[in-house]
């Protein structure tokens, strides 16, 4: 029977129970377990299926279908990432942590978005509304025609949108705003769910294109079930290091437009500026070459961009060594001490390994493992690499060098940097040229033979 019977929701991963428990069965969270109401019922004993609906139109997967008009706000790098611009109709959630500047970088696009011909609204549940205009007076962005309201009760803000029709609205945060008939406290997974979804459903009944923004947790999901990543079109994450001013805004899912994109921004005293050359910015502080320190050819998303690698390797005072990584994937660096261990006889044992992406980046393709294992080579051996060389291609178990995709990209860059020697996997459809010479080997054990004299 359905009836109104409580639900206990695990307020970390979203699993509902029938009985609350200090400890979540489906993902081991302590005391994340909150008693919720359901948000409505069905008719009572009755499954979906037996009583009777509409019967649906179905189409053909050959009807001629026009891509969605889009509409550009001329901030380039956030273009870019949305596919070409913003989607009528799409919902789009922009997460991250607090303080790294997503009310900075949405007020930017609001005033960019009514600059370029659309009706904005800005709804914020955290500032109040001086406070919104101060930062768009600092910004140099007062004079945009963008309407603004303090509200976090989600009603009154639908009949809002409802009546004013906007073509964006951006809600800052998802976290805050708080449905009257959802018995639970706002920032909870019941709350932001139904949140979410009225929002994109105003989107889709409007037209409209609606921008979420998201707190991130500590571990780095939404705060909030996954769900919600489901329920919008498009999820970019804004990400950066406290203490760098760099900023990248990554697409992790797009309905409209390629994932893995990324647009970088730096955070200036007057907001974000773009950069539209990364791979310069990210080397800028390279200095003469050093022990540890490798420049890795990079795919992100559409664009190349060249990043450094710098490991560090010293004699560990401690019976387990430390191993510290930043911006980079710590498994797959523990799966690169285990090859060069086993396949080429050097060992990491007894000695501690950082392993950090220059400039806040964070790297998440496998054709950087060359580069990695070429960095802790080079901290190891306290020996630099060759002057003005890039290194790429992913390394298997086996300790086989592996080509990766785009290779013509990332020498292009490569050249276009000053750079004048690429290390990479044999195979693959690499062409060496008069400004780039090509250094190809079959194994990371040659790798090791050629470049450090031993192995
Ligand atoms: P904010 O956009 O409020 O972050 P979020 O919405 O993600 O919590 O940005 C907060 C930080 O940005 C704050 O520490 C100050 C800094 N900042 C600048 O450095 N320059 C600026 O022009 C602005 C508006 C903010
Ligand atoms: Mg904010």
């Amino acid at each position: 029977m359905a009836k109104a019977a409580p639900r206990y929701v695990c307020q970390k991963c979203g699993a509902a129970g029938s009985k609350w428990s200090g400890r979540c069965d489906a993902c081991g969270e302590w005391n994340s377990i909150v008693e919720e109401t359901p948000l409505a019922q069905g008719p009572a004993g009755k499954s979906l299926g037996q009583s009777r609906g509409r019967k649906l139109v179905l189409s053909d997967l050959s009807s001629k279908e026009a891509p969605p008009p889009r509409t550009a706000c001329k901030i380039d790098e956030l273009d870019r990432v949305l596919g070409g611009g913003l989607v009528p109709a799409s919902a789009v959630l922009v997460g991250g942590d607090p303080g790294i500047g997503k009310s900075t970088l949405l007020l930017q696009a609001a005033a960019a978005f009514a600059r370029a011909g659309l009706k904005v609204v800005y709804i914020s549940g955290e500032e109040a509304s001086a406070q919104v205009r101060l930062r768009a007076q600092r910004l140099n962005l007062a004079d945009a025609p963008v309407k603004l309201a303090t509200e976090t009760n989600l009603r009154d803000i639908l009949t809002t949108l409802d009546e004013v029709k906007p073509d964006l609205a951006i809600i800052d945060s998802i976290q805050t705003m708080w449905a009257d008939n959802v018995d639970s406290a706002p920032g909870s997974v019941s709350q932001v769910r139904a949140a979410a979804h009225e929002l994109t459903a105003f989107a889709k009944r409007r037209g409209a294109a609606v921008i979420l923004v998201g707190h991130v947790t500590k571990e780095g999901n939404l705060a909030g079930p996954r769900v919600v990543e489901h329920m919008v079109d498009t999820v970019l994450y804004f990400e950066g290091e406290r203490g760098h001013q760099f900023r990248i805004l990554r697409s992790v899912k797009n309905r409209f437009g390629p994932a893995d994109e990324i647009g970088v921004f730096e955070m200036t005293g007057g907001g974000l500026a773009e950069v539209s050359n990364p791979s310069a910015l990210f080397l800028a502080e390279r200095g003469a070459p050093a022990p540890g320190a490798v420049v890795f050819s990079g795919i992100e998303g559409t664009r190349p961009v060249l990043t450094e690698f710098q490991a560090l390797v010293a004699p560990s005072p401690h019976s387990q060594p430390r191993r510290s990584v930043v911006g980079w994937d710590g498994s797959r660096l523990a799966m690169i001490l285990a090859v060069l261990e086993s396949r080429c006889g050097i060992p990491f044992a007894g000695l501690d390994v950082y392993l950090n992406v220059a400039g806040g980046m964070r790297v998440g393709e496998p054709a950087a493992d060359l580069a990695v294992a070429a960095a802790l080579l080079s901290a190891r051996e306290d020996a630099p690499l060759p002057p003005e060389t890039v290194v790429f291609g992913e390394i298997s178990l086996s300790g086989a060098l592996r080509p990766v995709g785009q290779t013509e990209n990332r020498l292009k860059e490569a050249a276009k940097l000053g750079f004048s020697t690429a290390i990479l996997p044999s195979g693959g459809k690499a062409r060496g040229s008069k400004a780039m010479k090509l250094t190809q080997m079959s194994d990371l054990a040659s790798f090791v033979g050629e470049v450090f004299g031993a192995g």
